[in-house]
């Protein structure tokens, strides 16, 4: 078993978190005059709950964990930089992730003066584990790894991701941002079997709530606890912590819009396979669709004329030619069809 201790920051493992009375006290007060708050309710006079107990209660069993092995923060871009904070030194320690691979982990990096290591996925963008771990220095603490990727769209083999978390000596992140769209369990309820695992998640992508700026972590006790005390305490608004409490009892709502948007990825999968443009679609199991074009750009341009936006992943290794088209409405997907189906050939 690895030692965590070992893995943190001197600084974060000395840290002393900041501490209100509100958070120290566990009595049924009814008057608070402990925060120089204005007096008069408008619902939005109080701090939120610097912990997210309600929250954290409603969602554990919904993802089937303990509210102890999650913590919440502003979108997953949030959680993801706490992991930076808590365990990369900067000028020291280095992180690895997959490329192609989702483009905010390099930033964090940057941000944090972290060196990063690129391990690139296979022709078809998977992995070998033994592979991936040989290619990895020593000063690798953190390895982050996308499942659904983005913006491949294909799941890791769940097979190669065990041996990689169980044999690699640092700390795995995995980035399950799209992971309801897949036909892979989450890895949060194994968790208890790999201490050194932690899982991210979003309420940005299935849930319908990008606005709203809520992501998940989900870890050992022992490292949440860590995320708790590092991060601002008053990360999360009562705006999204109500509306987040309300989407979680329309859960099954959620849950028809994903299989909608799963039924819409394969029938537009199948008829950009019929278009004249196209070279191929990778598989995927997330809400988006990896696409090569014959004329990426020519592609691009006549889409934007046309008032559709898509992400140009043509520069990215392995994606020459390559567009990432999100699953639209029934409509907007159409509309894309129609589009490509005007450019003279
Ligand atoms: C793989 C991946 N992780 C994380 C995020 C960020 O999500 P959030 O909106 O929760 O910050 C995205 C957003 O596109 C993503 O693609």
């Amino acid at each position: 078993m690895m030692d965590l201790k070992t893995l943190l920051r001197p600084e974060i493992r000395e840290l002393k978190p900041y501490s209100s009375a509100r958070s120290e006290y566990h009595g049924e007060a009814t008057v608070w005059l402990d925060a120089n708050e204005n007096p008069f309710p408008n619902g939005l006079n109080r701090y939120p709950d610097p912990l997210h107990r309600n929250l954290r209660e409603a969602l554990a069993p919904v993802k089937g964990c303990n509210p102890e092995q999650l913590a919440l923060g502003n979108g997953s871009d949030e959680v993801l930089d706490w992991v930076f904070r808590a365990f990369c030194r900067p000028g020291i320690d280095e992180v690895a992730y997959l490329t192609p691979g989702y483009g905010m982990y390099e930033v964090l990096a940057q941000v944090q003066g972290v060196a990063t290591q690129k391990v690139p996925l296979d022709a078809n963008f998977n992995v070998v584990a033994a592979e991936v771990l040989s290619q990895l220095s020593l000063q690798v603490k953190v390895l982050f790894i996308c499942s659904p990727n983005n913006p491949t769209g294909n799941c890791i083999d769940a097979g190669q991701l065990e041996k990689i978390i169980q044999q690699f000596s640092g700390i795995v992140v995995l980035d399950e941002a799209y992971q309801e769209f897949s036909g892979q369990p989450s890895w949060v309820k194994r968790l208890e079997e790999f201490p050194n695992l932690l899982v991210t998640q979003t309420f940005s992508k299935a849930w319908g709530m990008a606005g709203l700026r809520l992501g998940c972590i989900y870890g050992a006790p022992e490292i949440i606890q860590v995320f708790q005390a590092l991060k601002a305490p008053y990360n999360l608004n009562q705006l999204t912590l109500d509306a987040a409490l309300k989407a979680l009892s329309g859960e099954s709502e959620v849950q028809a819009q994903v299989l909608q948007l799963v039924g819409e990825r394969e029938l537009l999968a199948r008829a950009l396979q019929q278009c004249p443009e196209v070279v191929h679609v990778f598989p995927s199991e997330a809400n988006f669709l990896l696409v090569r074009f014959s004329d990426a750009q020519r592609v691009k341009q006549h889409l934007l004329q046309a008032g559709i936006v898509v992400r140009d992943r043509t520069q990215q290794p392995g994606c020459s030619g390559c567009l990432r088209i999100t699953v639209g409405t029934p409509a907007e997907n159409q509309r894309v069809l129609q589009t490509l189906n005007t450019i003279k050939t």
